[in-house]
């Protein structure tokens, strides 16, 4: 049967499910006229079979569709796939409720940016918008509606493997990632064709396993939630992301998908959150496992009164829920509240106008890998590279170096793009070896490659060739690092070094006693305090994604001056772990000269390489910081002033971070909190004045009695290149 409903155009996706509002009519003229299994269906999200060759659809699906009773399906994409769905659903159901497709469209759908983690390096905002803006163009081009992005869960946990997938260990800088990163795929409205919904997740506290193994228990303080874990969350929120997902762990003890104080007290009533709440896959059904649920059926009931409002892949509401409203476990209200919000969603995306809006062939062929995306991604990439070491400044390569090219990952296509790469194709990206190839045939210069080795294992029979190679370079360039699914879901490592013999190679590369540049392409921080002490460079490239070759040569060959530093810690040793730099001082801060101190026997507490960390092709000097005066009233505007001038030869950007520590509190604070940064381009000679603003609210914390709000009294303002060289001002905030 076609579509029964009056044409709706979308004007704006804001307004509220309280509100009464032309959605609310339209939403609640589709819902008098469902039945019960209807409804149900519409809070069931199912999985296609989507196969390397491609999709197939399971006859149970087809005919769920055809039933009613599945509104939405992911891994569908491509025009082709979700029109035959589409076409299921709407001529042949009886109702026409057009579904729902989404996908998990990371960091890109087919032209890949760098993973999430390297992105957040940039600390450009613009950039990180703009590569989820061409992410959700090219996704919904091939049919797509929904991402399951972005990514927010904060973490301190590099053994952890979706750390790859976040935005690292801050709250402040993970805010506005997840701000930027929420508006660009969801944009303004949904007018056009080339914004989807975004899903903030995994809500909440997901990136803070026990141990860093996935999926693991997580338990910390309510306080510590909302001041460290949670602000991302809300950003997203703000930002006016239409769906949420519910993560796997248990916070506290009640797992995520049937905990009705973070779904309903802190997300619906606290945070007015009025999109729709989407389980994890099958994480329903894993309450049983938690210890939680007795049954399927015992956890469908507690996630419906959780206020979970579709259950993804579980199956548990479409067995379950009809049975427990019968029996008066769920009410048939909380059902319609759960439909009401998904169908509004569907209107607001403007699908029961157009439910093919955008499933359009020509221009799926048009955007998907379109010129402009690959150059955007070949932009971004660039600012994700930290320079870590730069020792006689051996980069930029200079001209007529002979240069070996040595290491797993130089001729290697596939693993640039990273977990999470939709869809992604690893052999259209470009290597650095194409990239080179590309660079000598156009400048005239040679050089040699070879492997050495495989990323794991233990075989060593490539050395001999690279060490050959090596012996007649004036500068070895040597590419390391991780698999691309050696980060990810279910990714955890417990020794974060790099893998198999590769540091072996680099150890042998550096005893011929010619330059080593380690060039490291990873998912999550690495311990290589080796590497970092006699590598004469260190560069940090992250999984790139498809452009990503292009990127690294620019930056090794001074095209581009890197400007990216970390947003996560890089530990000596995974014995630090979790390490991170908003700690708090002890009673007993480390003192080297008092062995009753907080500290190690074997191991200094300072990390490898701290947050906010990265160097330049130039250097910059910071004048003295100024403020503006000492005494502030909560109305008050703080305001500090520092000079920077760029003292080196070349134009660079710097990222100048500002970090505050409050130094007594009704609770105990950190020792140093991110609460501003602006990235300046300074060309040589230059200066530039950078002036932070800030307000009592940028001071405020969950304080003894859990009330929001910033307290009097001294506070460092504190400004410098990374979060360890600082200087600081003291200010006083006064009543
Ligand atoms: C499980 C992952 O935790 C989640 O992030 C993802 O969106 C879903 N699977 C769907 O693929």
């Amino acid at each position: 049967m076609a579509c029964l409903f009056f044409a709706v155009s979308c004007k704006s996706q804001k307004g509220t499910t309280g509100t009464p509002d032309r959605y609310n009519t339209q939403v609640d003229s589709v819902l008098a006229l469902m039945t019960l299994e209807e409804k149900i269906g519409q809070m069931t999200l199912y999985t296609t079979d989507w196969e390397s060759t491609g999709p197939t659809i399971r006859k149970g699906y087809q005919e769920d569709i055809r039933k009613g009773t599945c509104g939405a399906l992911f891994n569908s994409h491509t025009v082709a796939f979700t029109r035959q769905l589409q076409d299921i659903a709407v001529k042949e159901s009886r109702l026409g409720i057009p579904l729902l497709f989404g996908y998990d469209v990371i960091h890109g759908y087919k032209t890949i940016f760098p993973v999430p983690l390297g992105e957040s390096c940039s600390w450009d905002l613009a950039a990180i918008e703009q590569s989820a803006s061409i992410a959700a163009a090219e996704a919904a081009a091939a049919g797509l509606h929904w991402t399951f992005a972005p990514m927010v869960d904060i973490s301190r946990e590099p053994r952890w493997g979706r750390v790859m997938e976040g935005a690292g260990e801050d709250p402040f800088l993970g805010s506005l990632i997840a701000r930027a990163r929420v508006h660009g795929f969801q944009g303004d409205h949904f007018n056009g064709t080339d914004k989807i919904l975004a899903c903030v997740k995994h809500f909440a506290g997901y990136g803070a396993p026990i141990a860093g193994r996935d999926y693991n228990t997580v338990d910390m303080s309510e306080r510590t939630f909302r001041d460290i874990y949670f602000p991302p969350y809300k950003a997203g929120i703000e930002a006016g992301a239409r769906t949420i997902m519910t993560s796997f762990n248990d916070l506290d003890g009640i797992p995520s998908t049937g905990n009705k104080w973070l779904l309903e007290e802190v997300l619906r009533k606290e945070n007015n959150f009025t999109g729709f709440v989407v389980t994890d896959y099958t994480s329903i059904n894993e309450m049983v496992n938690h210890g939680y649920a007795a049954d399927d059926k015992h956890a469908g009931e507690l996630a419906a009164n959780a206020g979970v409002d579709m259950d993804m892949q579980g199956a548990v509401f479409q067995r379950y829920l009809k049975e427990s409203i019968a029996a008066g476990l769920v009410s048939e209200k909380q059902v319609d509240e759960a439909v009401r919000r998904i169908l509004r969603i569907k209107f607001e995306l403007g699908l029961f106008k157009d439910p093919y809006k955008f499933s359009d062939a020509q221009r799926e062929k048009a955007v998907v890998f379109a010129p402009a995306h690959l150059q955007a991604a070949r932009e971004i990439a660039r600012k994700s590279i930290v320079l870590l070491k730069n020792e006689d400044k051996v980069l930029p390569i200079a001209n007529g170096k002979k240069i070996a090219l040595v290491g797993p990952l130089v001729a290697d296509r596939n693993n640039l793009i990273g977990e999470w790469r939709a869809s992604g194709e690893g052999e259209k990206s470009v290597s650095i070896l194409d990239a080179f190839q590309e660079r000598a045939a156009r400048d005239g210069f040679t050089f040699t490659h070879a492997k050495g080795c495989e990323l794991t294992g233990d075989v060593t029979t490539g050395f001999e060739e690279a060490l050959r190679n090596a012996q007649t370079a004036d500068i070895i360039i040597a590419v390391v690092g991780e698999k691309w699914n050696m980060s990810g879901e279910a990714k955890a490592r417990a020794d974060i070094s790099l893998p198999g013999m590769q540091e072996q190679l680099i150890k042998e590369l550096v005893a011929t006693g010619k330059p080593v540049v380690v060039v490291l392409m990873n998912g999550r921080p690495l311990t290589i305090p080796w590497i970092a002490e006699h590598a004469t460079a260190v560069v940090e490239a992250w999984l790139p994604g498809t452009m990503g070759g292009l990127a690294v040569a620019d930056v090794l060959f001074g095209d581009y001056n890197p400007s990216a530093k970390l947003t996560m810690t890089f530990p000596r040793h995974v014995g630090q772990v979790p390490i991170f730099y908003n700690e708090k001082n002890t009673g007993r801060p480390f003192d080297p000269n008092n062995g009753y101190t907080s500290r190690y026997l074997d191991m200094p507490n300072t990390p490898q390489y701290p947050f906010g960390y990265g160097l330049s092709y130039t250097t910059f000097t910071y004048d003295s910081m100024m403020v503006a005066r000492k005494d502030y009233s909560f109305s008050d505007t703080i305001i500090a002033t520092v000079n920077i001038k760029n003292t080196g030869s070349v134009a660079g950007e710097e990222i100048v971070q500002l970090y505050v520590r409050d130094l007594v509190g009704s609770v105990t604070r950190p020792l140093k909190e991110l609460k501003g940064f602006e990235k300046i381009k300074l060309a040589p000679g230059e200066s530039k004045k950078v002036t932070f603003k800030l307000t009592s609210k940028d001071l405020a914390f969950y304080t003894a009695d859990m009330t929001f709000k910033a307290e009097p009294g001294a506070f460092w303002v504190m400004v410098g290149p990374d979060s360890e060289r600082l200087q600081k001002k003291e200010i006083r905030l006064v009543q």
